[in-house]
């Protein structure tokens, strides 16, 4: 029974280490707000118990913002992560970048210079709701906002040096901040009373200059020495590809709860360029975990389902499909075990003897039963190469009752704790 190896009185237990908000008192941490990351603690917890060294390897398949690699490099371990959004890969890869305060100063003045100037015109202006130009009744950026961003983001175009990586990671946080909306749950909200609030390309150069601030302060007392290595892409197929072998494994996949990074990061993807059409946004959501139900992905085989507890979920979510948000959730549970059961074996393939794997995730709640996804995943990982440690509970997350969910309001997230078989 996987369900008595739940430890409720897990070290980290209400540490705050399975969210971002620590991350803002951490050098280079702090450079970007990435709401679904954790703590650098929690990394750092998992390497000292393994007590690893600058001969190990450590691997997060799902890198998001970097936490994994960035405190690998702080602790001169080399480090591989993978992440499939570019934006976010972007942000990773960033992080663990060095220059010289005095070559990052000089491109702030004169890209501030340009951010001042402004661009005439840029492609979104017209584009979805990105400005008042599209002709909706709302906008995320006001015209001037966005204008003084491109005079900025496209003089360093003209670059390719870890200091405009800095920079334009920093324009791209700052337009973010005096945003018309911002990130609730799934979706992009507009703020109360945006209309009134007027961000100005004034607010907008402030908060850059204060941003590049963080940035020269960090640099000068944090320097990366080890290397990580980030790939920007689809871990379900580049982990076979790996050359490496790891001994610690410590990661987060999306949870299983219809949120779809490539939509709530939309805004980023567009305004830096990572993308440039919905074709190209559509093609990347199909490279996520099917965790989402928004893409028309593969369907998945219920035929085969190795988990007792996963079969016992899909026959009760199928015999309540009236009570469901969407009627394709059934599917997306089974497509989402079905994912992570390919990710589980896959790692086990490129690790090492003895290797741990730390996998935060929290539990769902579908048709008013919480599906207990810790024990689900700890089940399927036992099938696939890897032996059941602990499943380390962190806390209980408090949720909003819905009217699909009445009678849930928190929901477990824990680690669990594995070894490579
Ligand atoms: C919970 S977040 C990880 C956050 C990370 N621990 C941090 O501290 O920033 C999960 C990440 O998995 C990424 N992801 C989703 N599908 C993926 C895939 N197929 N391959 C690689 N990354 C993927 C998402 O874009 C998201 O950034």
């Amino acid at each position: 029974m996987t369900a008595k190896y739940i430890n409720h009185n897990f070290e980290l237990k209400d540490q705050g280490t399975s969210n971002f908000v620590e991350s803002d008192n951490f050098a280079r941490h702090r450079w970007y707000y990435y709401k679904e990351g954790f703590s650098p603690n929690l990394v750092r917890s998992a390497i000292e118990s393994r007590e690893l060294t600058s001969e190990h390897m450590i691997l997060d398949p799902f890198n998001g913002s970097g936490t994994v690699t960035l405190t690998a490099a702080e602790q001169n371990i080399p480090s591989v992560g993978i992440e499939v959004n570019p934006f976010t890969a972007f942000v990773a890869k960033t992080k663990t970048l060095n220059t010289n305060p005095k070559v990052l100063s000089k491109l702030f003045e004169e890209t501030y210079e340009n951010a001042i100037l402004g661009r005439e015109y840029s492609q979104l202006e017209k584009y979805s709701t990105f400005t008042e130009l599209s002709g909706k009744d709302k906008w995320l950026f006001n015209l001037d906002v966005l204008r003084s961003f491109y005079g900025g983001y496209s003089y360093l175009e003209n670059h390719r040096s870890n200091a405009s990586k800095m920079l334009r990671l920093a324009l791209i946080n700052s337009i973010m901040n005096v945003s018309n909306a911002r990130k609730d749950g799934k979706c992009l909200r507009y703020k109360s009373a945006w209309k009134e609030l007027k961000f100005s390309k004034n607010d907008f150069l402030i908060e850059f200059e204060k941003h590049y601030k963080k940035i020269v302060e960090d640099i000068e007392h944090t320097i990366i020495r080890s290397s990580s290595k980030i790939y920007n892409s689809d871990s379900r197929s580049i982990l076979k590809k790996q050359s490496s072998y790891f001994d610690l494994i410590v990661t987060s996949p999306p949870y299983l709860n219809t949120f779809d990074y490539t939509d709530i990061y939309r805004p980023e993807l567009f305004l830096g360029k990572f993308i440039s059409s919905s074709e190209e946004l559509y093609k990347l959501r199909l490279k996520t975990v099917r965790s989402h139900v928004q893409a028309k992905w593969k369907t998945p085989k219920s035929d085969y389902i190795d988990s007792l507890i996963l079969k016992d979920v899909y026959q009760r979510l199928m015999s309540n499909k009236e009570s469901l948000m969407h009627p394709r959730i059934p599917q997306m549970v089974l497509a989402y075990f079905e994912d992570m059961k390919g990710v589980f074996y896959q790692l086990s393939q490129k690790a090492n003897k003895y290797a741990h794997l730390w996998m935060v995730v929290s539990n769902s709640a579908y048709a008013n039963a919480e599906i207990p996804v810790d024990l689900i995943l700890a089940d399927i990982a036992t099938k696939h190469g890897w032996k059941l440690k602990e499943i380390g509970v962190l806390r209980e997350i408090r949720k909003r009752k819905t009217k699909y969910s009445p009678d849930i309001d928190t929901l477990r997230e824990s680690v669990i704790i594995l070894e490579k078989k």
